[in-house]
């Protein structure tokens, strides 16, 4: 075996490690809108999205936002839009925490007048008991699979990336062979 196609089986076996592995997801809060104040007839946007979502210790949150920040906070700092004293903060525009353990994580906006608006949510992450419901859970668990399903269209399209760059990386390996013969 030469070294360039040594190179290449190694590449396409930690490839497909990365792209077969269905540990953990990443979500953007809010969806493609991102993190932002909502409008004044629709305040409940991010718990209802939060719903929709099925959170496992591993995952990841993206919030995305412009002039903004995003902080963790008690639950009592939640209730009362308390940003005095968050536990994290972030104001880059692009943040990504790691949903470390199970429970409720708190995110409010650390803008004034923001959380009051309705830019708050909770994040609640099952206990990985949780994940493989023993007795009478078929109805649910079904419905759990459809949404990891659909939140793992973000690794399909990482892998769709991936074959293309593994064919990429070939046709240069035979463009490079047949050069050199
Ligand atoms: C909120 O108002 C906007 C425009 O005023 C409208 O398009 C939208 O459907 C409303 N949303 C809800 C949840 O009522
Ligand atoms: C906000 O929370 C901090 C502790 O986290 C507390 O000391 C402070 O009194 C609270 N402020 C209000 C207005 O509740």
């Amino acid at each position: 075996m030469t070294p360039t196609r040594l190179i290449l089986l190694l590449f396409t076996i930690f490839s497909s490690l990365h792209c077969f592995s269905v540990s953990s997801f990443e979500y953007q809060v809010g969806g493609n809108r991102g993190w932002f104040v909502p409008p004044a007839n629709d305040t409940r946007i991010y718990n209802d999205w939060a719903s929709e979502n099925r959170f496992q210790v591993g995952d990841t949150v993206r919030f995305r936002y412009k002039k903004d920040s995003v902080m963790e906070v008690t639950e009592e700092e939640y209730k009362k839009c308390n940003s005095s004293h968050p536990s994290f903060f972030s104001n880059t525009g692009n943040t990504v925490y790691n949903l470390d353990h199970s429970g409720a994580f708190y995110f409010v906006s650390g803008v004034s007048g923001h959380c009051e608006k309705g830019q708050r949510i909770i994040i609640k992450v099952m206990a990985p008991e949780e994940d493989y419901p023993s007795h009478g859970g078929t109805e649910k668990s079904a419905a759990s699979r459809s949404i990891v399903l659909h939140s793992g269209v973000f690794k399909l399209a990482a892998c769709a990336q991936l074959l293309a760059s593994y064919a990429a990386s070939r046709a240069f390996y035979y463009v490079i062979h047949f050069s050199v013969n």
